[in-house]
């Protein structure tokens, strides 16, 4: 049983705190922005909250956080409360924040200069697999900081794997996005196409879903797709802010991403339809709307 706090119960981090407490029995510590959250997280898990990053992080062997992008990020690491401020030595930062592989680098460059591990370690598997304590966790750092953190982020994953140094995880996890994009404007298009041509669409899923054609997105998103819902899942919003990482680093090391830097245009269609908040299988809803 270790002391762990974790900074940001949002979608992701409030049922992976509870994972952390009541799987991994381990004694946590929570701290969030807007308190009512925080308080709200106590009162169903037990364990402490913090008023601030920094003082969540003090005396604790693990303090993970999972905010929404780079800035918020070093905000709650570096800022004038940060968490930096209060690892003590020894300990592990892990950041299961969706962010660019540069800050990664940073905030580990920060986390050795002052005695601590750091791992970044970006999480896939939606809400559902935050919820049911499922996800995969991609991590950058060292293999003996990796050795040290992954029983304790084994309590919310079924797969952790080390990627390489620091940067690799959200590396991993950009190479996730790239192949989901384009995934998911293809089964948008097989499904509207499907409804123009007439046919049954969950009849055509029950048989295709079992040949070349199938995939995680064709799976568990076709029935809510076919019934024109949205409202739940991965947010449009998150989406762009990830393809928006992905295409900043392929600038950076050459990588040509076509259809990615396509797909992330037709999000913007779908964020100026009032989508923002919808599931990434919205493209669909861009579709039927333009004919
Ligand atoms: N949702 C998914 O399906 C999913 C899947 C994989 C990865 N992710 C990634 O996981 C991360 C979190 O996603 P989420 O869905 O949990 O987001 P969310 O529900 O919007 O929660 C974001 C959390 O971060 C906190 N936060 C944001 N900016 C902050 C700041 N500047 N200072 C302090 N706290 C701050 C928020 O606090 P408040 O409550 O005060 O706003 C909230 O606790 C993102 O990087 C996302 O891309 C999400």
């Amino acid at each position: 049983m270790s002391e762990v706090a974790f900074i940001g119960l949002g979608v992701m981090g409030y049922p992976m705190a509870a994972h952390l407490q009541n799987k991994g029995g381990h004694k946590v510590t929570v701290y969030n922005r807007s308190a009512a959250r925080a308080e709200q997280w106590v009162a169903e898990h037990g364990g402490q909250k913090a008023a601030t990053p920094m003082e969540a992080a003090r005396g604790k062997d693990f303090v993970f956080a999972c905010v929404g992008n780079d800035d918020d990020l070093r905000s709650v690491t570096l800022g004038e409360q940060g968490a930096f401020h209060g690892m003590e030595s020894g300990s592990v930062f892990i950041d299961n924040t969706t962010a660019s592989a540069e800050v990664a680098r940073e905030l580990a460059g920060e986390a050795q200069e002052h005695g601590f591990g750091f791992i970044d370690a970006p999480v896939s598997g939606g809400q559902a697999g935050a919820e049911n304590g499922v996800l995969t966790v991609m991590c950058g750092g060292t293999q003996d900081v990796f050795d040290k953190a992954r029983p304790v982020i084994e309590a919310y994953a079924r797969m952790v794997g080390l990627m390489g140094p620091a940067g690799a995880g959200q590396l991993t996890k950009m190479i996730n996005q790239i192949c989901i994009a384009g995934l998911v404007q293809g089964l948008a298009e097989g499904i509207h196409f499907g409804k123009k041509a007439g046919l049954d669409i969950e009849k055509v899923i029950d048989v295709i879903s079992k040949g070349a054609a199938g995939s995680w997105q064709m799976e568990n998103r076709h029935k809510t797709m076919n019934e024109s819902r949205y409202d739940f899942g991965f947010a449009v919003d998150w989406m762009r802010k990830d393809l928006g990482i992905c295409l900043a680093e392929a600038d950076r090391n050459g990588a040509s991403l076509p259809v990615t830097a396509l797909v992330d245009q037709f999000y913007k269609d779908v964020q100026a339809m009032g989508g923002g908040r919808w599931d990434t299988s919205s493209l669909l809803a861009r579709l039927a709307r333009r004919t």
